[in-house]
């Protein structure tokens, strides 16, 4: 017997991807369609990344924009690489004209070989190898200043190599960004940035050397940040000291200011009750039939409570609404937006000065899915699991910072219509992978309609901190990964092989061998 069946999904998640009959599309391509064609040739497998480049130009134009309403501000977007260091996502921000903000000496390679102008790079680091600060002061880049010690170092090499480094000091503003501890890092106590007791110390070594040129101050108070004031606090420090050293340094015209912004990450979930609620009340006072239409669509679940939100700004009232569900709903739900960002920073921002704001997460964080195959189903006691393909190799946030990642079947299911014990559809399960430790989950008790073996699922937001923090635990190759533009898509990565993964290693037995 038939049971009842769920309304299809059919919605848009954002520019590039929605629902369309239960069925994902990554902008006009159905990702169950990727797996049974060739792709550059090739056939691709799960898990496997996939991106939007449709995505990522929104999310740069949202900054763009931003920037420019400030016109009497010169605001520079820089990229952080480390959220995703994938060559063709670095190539596609600077074809866009964004500066680079890099953690590390490979990255710096990367950027250089890619064509990055070097005086549009930022390297940063809390411990840098004399290596890579040579790199950086031979080509010219800013290098941010983290300490006492950094500073002697950059000193000593710009001296036996006849460099003079161009420098942002990163000071620690002390602030607490409201963030998992891990991603905190410009509080006191934190590894970043030149410590209180530092400060005087610095600045002296700094204004007697011939080889440092202070070009501006830096700070970044921490990851997924959901309150812009924050944001503004720690600018504040930044503009304090600026006027107060300024005299010190008259090269110094930079702020760097830090990224930082989180995404949405909860955007999918269904808050329509707790969002009702909130909205009949507001609606009693504006009524509008275009607000009312989007609304009706929200209820149906035709679009997202963040699509929502976006299509209402521009209607009367619509920001009044928007500011007000801020403050109810919570952080994850909906987070401040660039335009956010910048307004809240730019009345304190002294004239002729050039503010940088580098971004990772905001940039590409909600450009990609990774998709992922059901291996099987099961229970244990009271828990029920749905075991991917994908795993904590590929998508390391929940285990690590207990993140939320929205996870949803990517096509439909073959088993729900008949799953009718109770009337119940879903089933709260929690979603694993195949790794070898407890610690391997992607998300707990999620409310789903039961997979079939083989169906392919999509873990949303993993354009930022996935692939870039992925690794071979398990002996597990890293996944291929597709940038879709339009109709067509690409192979920006190939899947790892065994060969790969093992070309490091010295081989055992003939080491033996030599060694006899
Ligand atoms: N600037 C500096 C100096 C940073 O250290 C970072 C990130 C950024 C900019 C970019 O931050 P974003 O806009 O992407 O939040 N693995 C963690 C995030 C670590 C971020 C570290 N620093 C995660 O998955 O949440």
């Amino acid at each position: 017997m038939e049971g009842p069946v769920l309304p299809p999904k059919n919605y848009q998640i954002n520019r590039g991807f929605r629902f369309v009959d239960d069925y994902l599309y990554c902008e006009e391509i159905r990702v169950c369609d990727l797996l049974s064609s060739k792709i550059s040739g090739q056939t691709v497998a799960t898990p496997l990344y996939v991106y939007s480049k449709k995505q990522i130009e929104a999310n740069i134009d949202k900054y763009k924009m931003a920037m420019m309403r400030e016109t009497e501000r010169n605001i520079q977007l820089s990229y952080s690489v480390k959220a995703n260091m994938n060559p063709t996502v670095i190539k596609l921000m600077m074809d866009h004209g964004l500066f680079l903000t890099l953690v590390s000496g490979h990255e710096l390679r990367l950027a250089l070989q890619l064509g990055q102008d070097p005086q549009r790079i930022i390297l940063n680091g809390s411990g840098k190898m004399d290596w890579e600060v040579e790199l950086a002061c031979k080509r010219g880049v800013l290098v941010n200043v983290d300490s006492a010690f950094n500073l002697r170092q950059t000193v000593r090499i710009c001296q036996q190599g006849g460099y003079v480094a161009t420098v942002l000091l990163r000071v620690n503003p002390d602030i607490n960004p409201d963030v998992h501890g891990y991603v905190s890092t410009g509080q006191e106590g934190s590894k970043f940035g030149i410590p209180g007791e530092e400060l005087d110390d610095v600045l002296e070594m700094a204004v007697k050397s011939e080889r440092i040129r202070v070009v501006g101050l830096h700070c970044h108070i921490g990851s997924t940040l959901t309150d812009s004031h924050k944001f503004r606090q720690s600018t504040q420090v930044l503009v304090d000291l600026y006027q107060k050293i300024q005299k010190k340094f008259p090269e110094m015209q930079i702020l760097n200011l830090g990224g930082g912004l989180s995404i949405p990450y909860k955007a999918q979930i269904s808050l329509f009750e707790e969002t009702k609620q909130m909205l009949d009340l507001e609606f009693d006072k504006y009524k509008d039939q275009r607000i009312l239409e989007l609304y009706e669509n929200l209820l149906n679940k035709r679009i997202t409570l963040a699509t929502f939100l976006e299509s209402i700004k521009s209607l009367p009232h619509g920001i009044e609404i928007c500011l007000k569900l801020r403050e109810q709903l919570p952080a994850e739900v909906l987070v401040p937006e660039p335009e956010d960002l910048v307004k809240s920073v730019c009345d304190i921002l002294p004239l002729n000065t050039i503010a940088i704001l580098e971004p990772g997460r905001s940039l590409v964080g909600n450009s990609a899915i990774l998709l992922s195959r059901v291996l099987g189903t099961k229970s244990s006691g009271k828990r029920n699991f749905i075991v991917l393909d994908g795993s904590m190799t590929e998508v390391i946030r929940p285990c690590l910072y207990g993140a939320y990642h929205h996870i949803e079947l990517a096509e439909p299911s073959r088993i729900f219509s008949h799953v009718n014990s109770d009337n119940q559809l879903t089933i709260v399960s929690d979603i694993v992978g195949p790794v070898c430790e407890s610690a391997d989950f992607l998300g707990k008790d999620r409310q789903l309609v039961p997979p079939h073996t083989g169906c392919l699922m999509a873990v949303f937001d993993t354009g930022a901190y996935c692939s870039s923090m992925s690794s071979n635990y398990n002996m597990r190759v890293r996944p291929a990964e597709l940038l879709v533009d339009g109709d067509k898509a690409t192979i920006i990565r190939k899947c790892e092989t065994f060969e790969n993964m093992m070309f490091c290693y010295t081989d055992c037995s003939q080491n033996s061998e030599n060694e006899s």
